[in-house]
């Protein structure tokens, strides 16, 4: 069932149920109303004409006497008295009966034959009794009264034609049924109209997720009231905000990983070619001893590559499967550990490492720490001349966060390279990062690494001047 045939059939059965038997109760009412005033008039009308006889008769009786004649009701007598009232009222519709005690119609103008039994006839003296018959399809009231006139008794009906009461009610019915009708059909026009522009947003609303379904994530609904639709139609838009972006983020997610295989296949391959090509060199051609132990050499070279290969992209698994438990750690032992173990490697190109540290504590997981300063100063090495210096630097900035900043001042990284360098297998120049034995994955580690500390890497670099790589922790990381 459609929207607006709810609300049709709602609202018709609200306005059935109080409009048709509230009109009909009001109907009845003015009927009884009517009715009982016929009654009420009757009965009065019954009594004056009662009364007129009753004086009439008095006036006859004196008449009589004087005459010396029999005093005697009779017919003709009652016939005079009759006429001159119905004719002094002049009323057409009321019709007068007289009946003698012998129940003999004395006098009679009703015309029409009654059938049933006359129960209002068994009525006692003086009283009133009264029956609505319905003859030859009209209605009619009788009044009959019980009186005594010179000590004979006569039952005096007054017939009244009430049909107009009937009729005024049968009307009233037929004009609720015709209005009933005629306002079934406004009823219906109206909630049409009113659920359509109710149902309208909501269509909208419907047609927009169909297309949403179908793939066209930007899709967004218009919001233009601030009812209960509005609101729907603007939590739905910020939910499709939220999928647009998840599925934003899945889909890079997946280029990532895309990039990823791509690269190790690509780095895989060219180690393997050297490794493959030299072996078969060596297999099939005549060879003096320095062509020979250069080939190996280069078999070796390529060999350990690919083994440092292979160990950083276990680490880079590693780093993102495990969950770390971070202690708090103080920054200065950590910092001479790091130079003591970097010692062999900046005594290679005579290169200084400053250390300036404001001796913090941090939660962190040293050995991951360990790693990712390792990596700094190892990228920072090999960016570096012979004789220059490094600064290894930890402080907390003007907002409390920690700064751990590893500063150089090499070849630098162009500025286009410089949001690339964290991808996976990026290497700026790649034959002078393969001629320092680099696979292009320390900066990967140390972006999961500061991932696992919740930390953010900065990276400000300028080609010829050097690059500061800063790692910033949280005040919340600080114990
Ligand atoms: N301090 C730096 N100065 C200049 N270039 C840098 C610096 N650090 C990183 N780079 C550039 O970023 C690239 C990626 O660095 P990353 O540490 O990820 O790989 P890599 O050093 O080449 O190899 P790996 O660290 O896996 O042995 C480097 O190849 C280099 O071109
Ligand atoms: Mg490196």
């Amino acid at each position: 069932m459609k929207f607006w045939e709810k609300i049709f059939l709602c609202t018709l059965v609200i306005f059935e149920i109080f409009f048709v038997p509230s009109s009909i109760y009001l109907i009845n009412s003015n009927f009884k109303l009517n009715l009982n005033t016929e009654i009420n008039s009757g009965i009065s009308e019954q009594k004056r004409f009662c009364s007129f006889v009753e004086s009439n008769l008095f006036l006859f009786k004196i008449q009589k006497e004087s005459n010396s004649y029999k005093t005697e009701l009779d017919k003709q007598s009652i016939d005079s008295m009759i006429s001159t009232y119905l004719n002094n009222f002049g009323k057409q519709d009321i019709y007068i009966e007289v009946i003698d005690n012998n129940n003999k119609i004395i006098f009679t103008n009703l015309s029409m034959n009654i059938s049933d039994k006359r129960d209002e006839l068994n009525v006692q003296l003086n009283k009133v009794k009264y029956i609505i018959r319905d003859i030859n399809e009209k209605s009619y009231l009788f009044i009959t009264k019980k009186i005594n006139l010179d000590n004979n008794y006569y039952k005096i009906s007054y017939v009244k034609d009430v049909s107009s009461v009937y009729k005024n009610k049968k009307y009233l019915l037929n004009l609720l049924l015709k209005l009933n009708i005629f306002v079934c059909i406004i009823l219906a026009a109206v909630t049409i109209a009113l659920s359509k522009f109710i149902v309208n947003p909501i269509n909208k609303l419907i047609r927009t997720t169909q297309k949403i379904a179908a793939g066209n994530f930007s899709e967004r609904v218009k919001v233009i009231s601030d009812d209960e639709v509005g609101l729907l139609s603007k939590n739905f838009n910020d939910m499709a905000d939220v999928i647009e972006d998840k599925i934003g983020e899945l889909k890079m997610a997946s280029n990532d990983k895309q990039r990823f295989i791509d690269n190790l296949a690509h780095e895989l391959r060219t180690p393997l070619t050297s490794i493959i090509g030299y072996a078969d060199f060596l297999r099939t051609t005549k060879y003096d001893e320095e062509t020979f132990i250069n080939s190996l050499s280069y078999i070796y070279s390529e060999g350990k590559r690919l083994e440092k290969l292979a160990f950083k992209l276990m680490d880079l698994i590693v780093l993102r499967k495990e969950d770390f438990k971070k202690k708090s750690e103080n920054t200065s032992e950590l910092l001479i550990e790091i130079k003591n173990s970097l010692q062999p490697k900046l005594e290679e190109k005579n290169i200084h490492l400053e250390i300036s540290n404001e001796d913090l504590n941090l939660l962190m997981d040293k050995e991951l720490i360990m790693v990712m300063i390792t990596n700094f100063i190892d990228n920072a090495i090999k960016a570096s001349k012979i004789g220059d210096k490094i600064y290894l630097k930890v402080y907390k900035d003007s907002s409390s966060n920690i700064i751990l900043e590893v500063k150089d001042s090499g070849i630098g990284i162009p500025e286009e390279d410089i949001a690339k360098v964290i991808e996976p297998f990026f290497m700026v120049d790649k034959s002078r990062a393969r001629a320092n034995n680099g696979v292009g994955l320390g900066l990967s580690l140390c972006a999961e690494i500061a991932k696992i500390h919740n930390a953010r890497i900065d990276i400000e670099s300028k080609v010829g001047e050097g690059t500061t790589i800063k790692v910033i922790f949280w005040r919340k990381n600080i114990p």
